[in-house]
């Protein structure tokens, strides 16, 4: 078996970045190159001030303050990693494509490709190749195609090994996530090629969490772990409409029913619809190799997961609208929670950023506020610059970006809470309620708000899937 004492991450993205990082932490005998074609993003992950880094993780600047320049690099030098290293993670995007065959279902992997190519053609002597980046399954066969044709014509002495090592890490708990993982996936066809690999893994993992398998199983694993979340959260939020009619608690059913061991405590908080870059993604390319395999009725039952999404995060503007006697023109609304979760900067799919838009076109004027996601992204996300402030009260359909909760509020109509940062489950309602206008709304689609609380202090709440009060 070989042991690895170098390996080049292709993608520096949230899961290239983070997973490399916790390699190098727990395996200081490996150098770990971490390399991207975005010279800015690659800056930033050498920044020297920690605030600065291209993705926000609880727990990543420690590691990287430990590690970074001693095993870990960031470089955008691409060839010389690929040809210097024994192991090459492919991390790179794979989002669903957006035109052509398979458009708004399949995955787009020229990503993949590209790096295929590139590794083929830069590697020297034995490499083993990681599947890192979430794939369609059977995609190792192309990259395998696309590596033996290099071998062939190139240099008969360039052996590769393809191996499937998908990463289940979430946002926001990523560190926790891979310093302690529910279990590890390999799946190959080499055994020294996945001994290699479970070695680095076995650093800090035990034996018992590393699973290994055949490629085809270890690809699909992952997309079908992805899609099995996601239906939890979209079972969830459709009780939650369900809960709002019948004067039930959707907190109440989720503890019920998730006592029961069978059915599992996690997973089941409802909320604004499912964000973030994985799951629509997933399901769709899922919906895509069924229908492919003419497995019809499959591919519908999983299109409906996405369908409740859609609909949890259009009823939520609805429900706004209604109560603020069917009129929101005008009205200013604070924003909570702009990320597609807490403890996250990201805002891929995140739910705000439909809610956001269609409250906008509503004609009402928003004060977005996040702890972690900056103006420049919300820009982008909305594809709307903020107004000045001067212009705030001429001004309605649009929106500016608040530094603190308390000028997000200022002058509000209403609060919305998108997402569930600890500064949410605690707002200071006693001042709250004397700089907004009257009457005072709170919309909270997270269940972070202590109601009767907000309700003493002369709130008007609504909390998802309460029926109690709605
Ligand atoms: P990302 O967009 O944050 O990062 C991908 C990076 O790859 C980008 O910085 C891009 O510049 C770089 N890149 C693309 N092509 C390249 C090339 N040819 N050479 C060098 N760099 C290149 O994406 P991400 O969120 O890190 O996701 C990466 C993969 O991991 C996806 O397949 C995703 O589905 C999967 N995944 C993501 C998560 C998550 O929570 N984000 C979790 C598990 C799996
Ligand atoms: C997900 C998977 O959890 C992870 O294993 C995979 O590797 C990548 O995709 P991520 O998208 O980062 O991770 O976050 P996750 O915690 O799964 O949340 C996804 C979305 O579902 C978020 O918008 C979140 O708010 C929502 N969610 C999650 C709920 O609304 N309720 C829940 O109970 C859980």
């Amino acid at each position: 078996m070989k042991s690895i004492k170098k390996i080049c991450c292709i993608g520096a993205g949230y899961v290239g970045g983070p997973t490399m990082a916790v390699i190098a932490d727990k395996c200081s005998r490996i150098n770990v190159n971490v390399v991207d074609i975005n010279e800015e993003r690659i800056a930033a992950w050498n920044c020297n001030n920690y605030e600065k880094l291209p993705v926000y993780e609880p727990g990543l600047k420690d590691i990287l303050k430990r590690c970074r320049n001693r095993n870990l690099f960031f470089s955008n030098e691409i060839e010389k990693n690929i040809a210097d290293s024994d192991m090459i993670f492919i991390s790179v995007n794979t989002p669903t494509k957006t035109k052509g065959i398979g458009a708004g279902q399949a995955s787009n992997l020229k990503w993949i490709e590209a790096c295929a190519r590139q590794i083929g053609k830069y590697a020297k002597g034995k490499t083993i190749v990681v599947e890192k980046s979430t794939l369609p399954v059977k995609t190792a066969k192309t990259i395998k195609s696309i590596l033996q044709s290099f071998s062939k014509i190139d240099d008969e002495n360039k052996i590769f090994h393809i191996l499937s090592n998908p990463e289940f890490l979430a946002e926001g708990t990523a560190i926790n996530d891979l310093e302690k993982p529910d279990r590890v996936l390999i799946g190959g066809e080499d055994q020294e090629a996945i001994d290699s690999l479970k070695e680095i893994y076995l650093n800090w993992i035990n034996e018992e969490k590393i699973l290994t398998t055949d490629l085809w199983s270890s690809e699909l694993s992952k997309l079908i772990a992805n899609a099995f979340l996601a239906q939890r959260v979209s079972s969830i939020n459709s009780i939650s409409a369900l809960c709002e009619s019948t004067q039930a608690n959707i907190n109440e059913v989720a503890k019920a029913i998730g006592m029961d061991t069978r059915i599992g405590k996690y997973f089941l908080k409802s909320g604004p619809g499912f964000g973030g870059s994985c799951f629509k993604k997933d399901i769709l390319n899922l919906i895509y190799i069924c229908n492919h395999y003419g497995l019809d009725q499959v591919a519908t039952y999983w299109e409906n997961v996405i369908t409740i999404n859609n609909w949890q995060q259009q009823r939520i503007t609805q429900i706004i609208v209604n109560k603020m006697f069917g009129n929101v023109d005008g009205k200013k609304i604070s924003i909570l929670g702009f990320a597609f979760k807490a403890n996250t900067n990201d805002t891929r799919e995140s739910p705000a950023i439909k809610i956001c838009n269609d409250l906008i076109e509503e004609g009402c004027f928003l004060s977005i506020y996040d702890p972690e996601v900056d103006i420049k992204q919300i820009t982008l996300d909305l594809d709307q610059k903020p107004v000045n402030d001067k212009l705030i009260l001429q001004n309605s359909s649009c929106w500016e970006y608040a530094s603190t909760i308390q000028d997000s509020a200022l002058n509000s109509d209403a609060i919305v809470i998108l997402s569930d940062w600890d500064n949410f489950y605690d707002l200071d309602f006693e001042n709250l309620i004397n700089i907004m206008r009257k009457p005072s709304w709170i919309f909270d689609t997270r269940n972070v708000v202590d109601i009767s609380k907000a309700i003493k202090y002369g709130f008007n709440v609504w909390s998802l899937g309460n029926g109690n009060i709605n």
